[in-house]
C-alpha cells in the first residue's frame, strides 16, 4: 500500500470547505492518537472523537494549492526559510485574504519533508487538532496544503505568524538578549495555560507529547503559543489509565515512564513541562551535550542543588544578573520537582500547575529576593572553592558560567530533534 492511499484527496473546487480525510477507517485510529477503533476513539462522556469534531470544524480551513503557497513564499526562497525541524522547514509568506480586499497577510507556512506516510500521519494529526482548538496559548492554523503527485507527497501548513520565533532563541541563543525574569514567568504560565486547555477543558482531551522551548513561539508581545502538534494524541478514554503507543517526542523531554512502558497519559505532558521549568531557571537546555559530564544532563545536574539549599542560587542562569526573586525561583523550582516525580499519576494536572504559577508570578522582584541570591551564591562559590575570598567566588563562578554559555553558543544548530521511534508494548 502506497503512503498517500491513506488520504483521499477531496478538494473538488477552490473554496475553502473541504477537509482532508482518510479512506480507511481503521488508520483512523493511527493518526488520531487511539489504538482504538475510530468510532470507540473517544475521550468523553459525548462519546466524540477528535475526527468527529474535526468534520465538524474543519470547514474553518483554508485550502491553498501549491502555486499560490509558491508565490507566496517566493518559490520557497532560501532567504524567506525562518527554521527547521524534524518534520520539515518554515517559511516566512504573505498571502491575500480570502476577500481579496483587505491587506496581504504574513504568515508562516511549514513544509514538509517528502517522508510519505509519516510526514502524512504527522500532519494530519496538526491539522485534525488545531481544528478543532480555539485558545490565545495554542497558534491558529490559517489552513494548508496537500498534492499526492507522481512525484511523492506534499504536505504544507499555514499558520499566524509569531515575530518573536521560540522561548527556545530567547533562552539559549546568546545572539538574543537575555529574557527578563518576568517574560520567562508570563511565558511559561501562558505555555502552562495552553497545556491545561488541551489536557482538560476540550470535549476530548488532547496530550501534546512534544512539549519544548522550541515548541513555545512567542508573538509580537511575547505572548506564548503552542506549537507543532504532528506527535499529540488523544487522551485514554471508556476509564482507562493511559494510551498503550509507540515512544515518539524529544531526547530530554519525554518523561521516563511513558519511555519504557510506551504508557501515554496527559501527566506525561506535565513531566515536559518540570523539565522547561527547570531550563527557564537555570538558561541551560536539558541535554548540554558540550558541558562536563556530571553537567550534561540538566536533571541530574540540579539534583545537586535543591530547592531548599543554600546552594539553590548556584543553578540561576548567570544571563539574568541576579534581576530576579530568589523566593519565587525556590518555588518554581519545587513546582518543577513536582512535574517531574517518577509516578506519573503524582504528577499534579496542569490547571494546578498554572495555579501555582500564577501565584509566583506575583511575588515582586525586588527587596530581598536579589541579596538573598547574592549570599546563597557566595556560600555555594565558598563550598565549592574555600580558598578564593568569599565575595569573589561568585562572581567567578559567574564569569566562568557566561563564559561556558559563550563557547556553547558556538555550537547552537537548530537541528537537535532526536525523535525515539521504539515500538511500544501494547496493553
Ligand atoms: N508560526 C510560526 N511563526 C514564526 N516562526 C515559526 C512558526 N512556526 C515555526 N517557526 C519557526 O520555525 C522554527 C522551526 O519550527 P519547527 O516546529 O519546524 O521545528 P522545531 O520546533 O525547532 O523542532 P521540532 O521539529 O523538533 O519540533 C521554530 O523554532 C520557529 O523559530
Ligand atoms: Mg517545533
Amino acid at each position: 500500500m502506497k503512503c498517500f492511499y491513506y488520504f483521499k484527496h477531496k478538494i473538488r473546487s477552490k473554496a475553502p470547505t473541504s477537509a482532508p480525510e482518510l479512506s480507511n477507517p481503521a488508520s483512523n485510529s493511527d493518526i488520531t492518537g487511539s489504538n482504538l477503533p475510530a468510532n470507540s476513539s473517544c475521550s468523553t462522556v459525548s462519546g466524540r472523537s477528535i475526527n468527529d469534531l474535526y468534520e465538524e470544524k474543519s470547514r474553518n480551513l483554508r485550502v491553498f494549492s501549491l502555486p499560490e503557497l509558491r508565490r507566496a513564499t517566493s518559490d520557497f526562497n532560501r532567504l524567506l526559510k525562518i527554521g527547521e525541524g524534524g518534520f520539515g522547514s518554515v517559511y516566512k509568506g504573505t498571502i491575500k485574504p480570502v476577500d481579496g480586499t483587505a491587506e496581504p497577510v504574513v504568515v508562516a507556512i511549514k513544509k514538509l519533508n517528502n517522508d510519505g506516510y509519516q510526514g502524512h500521519k504527522h500532519w494530519l494529526a496538526e491539522v485534525q487538532v488545531l481544528s478543532i482548538v480555539e485558545h490565545p496559548n495554542l497558534v491558529k492554523l490559517i489552513g494548508y496544503c496537500t498534492l499526492d503527485g507522481e512525484r511523492g507527497i506534499q504536505r504544507l501548513l499555514v499558520y499566524e505568524y509569531m515575530p518573536n520565533r521560540s522561548l527556545d532563541d530567547h533562552l539559549f541563543n546568546l545572539a538574543y538578549p537575555a529574557l527578563p525574569w518576568q517574560k520567562r514567568l508570563q511565558i511559561i504560565y501562558g505555555a502552562a495555560l495552553g497545556l491545561a486547555y488541551l489536557h482538560e477543558e476540550l470535549e476530548v482531551q488532547v496530550i501534546f507529547r512534544d512539549f519544548k522551548t522550541s515548541n513555545i513561539l512567542l508573538d509580537e508581545d511575547f505572548q506564548p503559543k503552542l506549537s507543532d502538534f504532528g506527535l499529540s494524541r488523544e487522551g485514554p478514554t471508556h476509564g482507562r489509565t493511559h494510551v498503550s503507543t509507540a515512544v515518539v517526542g524529544t531526547h530530554g523531554y519525554a518523561a521516563p515512564d511513558y519511555i519504557e512502558t510506551g504508557h501515554l497519559t496527559a501527566r506525561s505532558d506535565t513531566w515536559s513541562f518540570g523539565v522547561v521549568l527547570y531550563e527557564i531557571l537555570t538558561g541551560r537546555r536539558s541535554v548540554e551535550r558540550n558541558h562536563p559530564r556530571t553537567e550534561r544532563n540538566l536533571l541530574d545536574w540540579v539534583k545537586q542543588f535543591p530547592a531548599d539549599s543554600k546552594r539553590f542560587g548556584m543553578i540561576m542562569d548567570p544571563r539574568l544578573e541576579n534581576e530576579y526573586s530568589l523566593t519565587a525561583a525556590r518555588r518554581i523550582a519545587k513546582l518543577a520537582d513536582s512535574c517531574l516525580v517518577k509516578s506519573a499519576k503524582d504528577r499534579p494536572k496542569m490547571s494546578l500547575v498554572a495555579e501555582q504559577l500564577k501565584e509566583i508570578i506575583q511575588i515582586p522582584d525586588n527587596g530581598s529576593p536579589n541579596t538573598e541570591t547574592t549570599d546563597s551564591v557566595d556560600n555555594e562559590a565558598a563550598d565549592f572553592n574555600d580558598k578564593k575570598p568569599k565575595q569573589n567566588a561568585a562572581s567567578e563562578q559567574l564569569k566562568r558560567r557566561v563564559a561556558q554559555l559563550a563557547k556553547l553558543s558556538e555550537h547552537v544548530d537548530g537541528k537537535r530533534k532526536f525523535l525515539i521511534m521504539q515500538r511500544a508494548k501494547e496493553i
